[in-house]
């Protein structure tokens, strides 16, 4: 049990003192939990962050020769490889049906953006029924049962904040028709907020302001809460990894998986041609051999907008956050207990106590966020895969409460790509002026994956405009 002499020392070593400066007016239980907190915390780890990354802030370290890193395209034209992801899908699909893969969302953050109350997975977001986030996910992977006869277990990381209640939601929910032993929750891991002075801010006076450590610190937390043990007993070899923020993912693709195999990947990526070269999406690029992402804002414009001699961009794949990692790659990663993956700096706003305890509302950012990117585990994988897909078809994320990537935003491109599916499948649909649906249709992954999936089971009408569809 942590003692108060020993925090001070320790504290003191780090000039961090501060944070027992409230300590003899909290009662006995919040003296100790703030005792706890301390203990937590890793000061050496710290002292190396602070001049870097809060008193300064780190300039790119970018290498001196930045290459596109190659894509595979999304259909392929050539004979040979169409027959090569044929049998890259059936791989896939075996791998899924032997129950040798399974699905990790990351559900933690802060959701500062989308500012709703609760779990982001919690939000409700399709078209007709209002199922959430956590829903939609849950039916793709109960569809996969359905569709290839496997079973893929689905670990959720969630934040320290809102794990207790996501683990609720799920309760009240029954799983959604997931077993519940295929279910397992696990926490990302925390960091404390520092003031711009690097001095760790307290969000109360037995409390210190903490942030969740980005979807990087999935890596972590996946081996700390045992998941990664869990899964070596599944004899799980792939895990296919996305956020929770966007419902229109297909949470276990056969093509990728059947790629990555056949390619003795450690870790893919899937990637998005850009929307244009400023488009708020990582890079990939080769670096030294290795593909890595470069932040938007690492890049610099001259690349960002150099074209290639069709007129094309050169650095045209944006990364989407969507993965595969090999269970071995995870484990040799955290085989030290940790993965160290570099840490990035953001500004916030964090509510804190001043030094004389009077509480801080700021108006401006006067806190850094430090937390790790889960692509940065990519240039240490041996092998990689990146694939190509569809805007349409698979990315339209939820962040912001209005305008780009929104929820109105994602309702469209929901109805949208469920149109297309439909009419692809022979159902004639009311078009508006501008050519967009005119009826809203969902339909549950429960009644496909994809859009093939739909043939043949849809009967020709016509339906009205205005009208509501749901296929489940
Ligand atoms: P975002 O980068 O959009 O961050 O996360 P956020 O915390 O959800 O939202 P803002 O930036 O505060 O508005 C992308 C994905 O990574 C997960 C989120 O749940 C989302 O699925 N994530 C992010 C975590 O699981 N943990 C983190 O620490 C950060």
């Amino acid at each position: 049990m942590a003692t108060y002499q020993d925090a001070l020392a320790v504290l003191r070593r780090h000039g961090q003192e501060h944070l027992l400066g409230f300590c003899g007016e909290l009662p006995a239980q919040g003296r100790q939990g703030l005792l706890e907190q301390i203990q937590s915390i890793d000061f050496d780890q710290l002292d190396r962050l602070i001049p870097t990354h809060v008193l300064s802030s780190p300039a790119p370290q970018l290498p001196r020769e930045i290459v596109p890193a190659p894509v595979l395209p999304a259909a392929p034209r050539d004979p040979a490889a169409q027959a090569a992801y044929a049998q890259a899908r059936r791989r896939g699909r075996e791998a899924i049906a032997a129950g040798r893969v399974a699905a990790l969302v990351v559900a933690g953050g802060d959701g500062t953006r989308l500012g709703f109350a609760g779990p982001k997975g919690s939000l409700p977001v399709t078209p007709v029924r209002r199922k959430t986030l956590f829903q939609v996910f849950a039916e793709g992977l109960l569809a996969c049962r359905r569709f290839y006869g496997g079973n893929v277990p689905w670990y959720i990381m969630t934040s320290p904040a809102n794990d207790a209640a996501t683990r609720e939601f799920f309760a009240r929910n029954k799983f959604f028709g997931l077993p519940a032993e295929d279910v397992f929750f696990f926490a990302q891991g925390r960091m404390p907020a520092l003031g711009r002075d690097g001095k760790i801010l307290l969000a109360d006076k037995g409390l210190i302001a903490w942030n969740p450590d980005g979807h990087g610190g999935s890596v972590t937390a996946l081996r700390r809460s045992g998941a990664l043990d869990d899964m070596a007993r599944r004899q799980i070899e792939v895990i296919s990894y996305f956020q929770v923020d966007n419902p229109l993912v297909h949470c276990v693709d056969p093509l990728f998986v059947g790629l990555h195999l056949e390619a003795g990947a450690e870790m893919s990526a899937k990637a998005l041609p850009k929307r244009d070269p400023l488009e708020k999406l990582g890079n990939f690029c080769l670096v030294d051999g290795k593909a890595t992402v470069i932040e938007y804002s690492d890049l610099p414009e001259e690349l960002a907008r150099a074209t290639r001699p069709d007129g094309t961009l050169k650095f045209s794949a944006g990364s989407i956050a969507i993965h595969l990692f090999s269970r071995g790659f995870l484990e040799k990663l955290t085989a030290g207990g940790e993965c160290r993956l570099p840490f990035h700096r953001a500004l916030k706003k964090a509510p804190c106590l001043a030094p004389t305890g009077v509480r801080i509302q700021p108006d401006q950012p006067n806190a850094v966020k430090l937390e790790m990117f889960v692509f940065d585990a990519l240039p240490l994988a041996k092998e990689t895969v990146i694939l190509e897909t569809l805007r349409d078809e698979e990315f339209s994320p939820v962040k912001n409460s209005t305008g780009e990537d929104s929820l109105a935003t994602c309702l469209h491109d929901q109805v949208r790509r469920a149109a297309r599916w439909l009419e692809n499948a022979g159902l004639r649909l009311p078009r508006d002026a501008a050519g967009q649906p005119a009826a809203a249709v969902e339909i549950s992954p429960l009644a496909a994956l994809e859009a093939d999936d739909l043939i043949g089971k849809i009967h020709p009408e016509r339906i009205q405009a205005g009208q509501e569809l749901y296929l489940e």
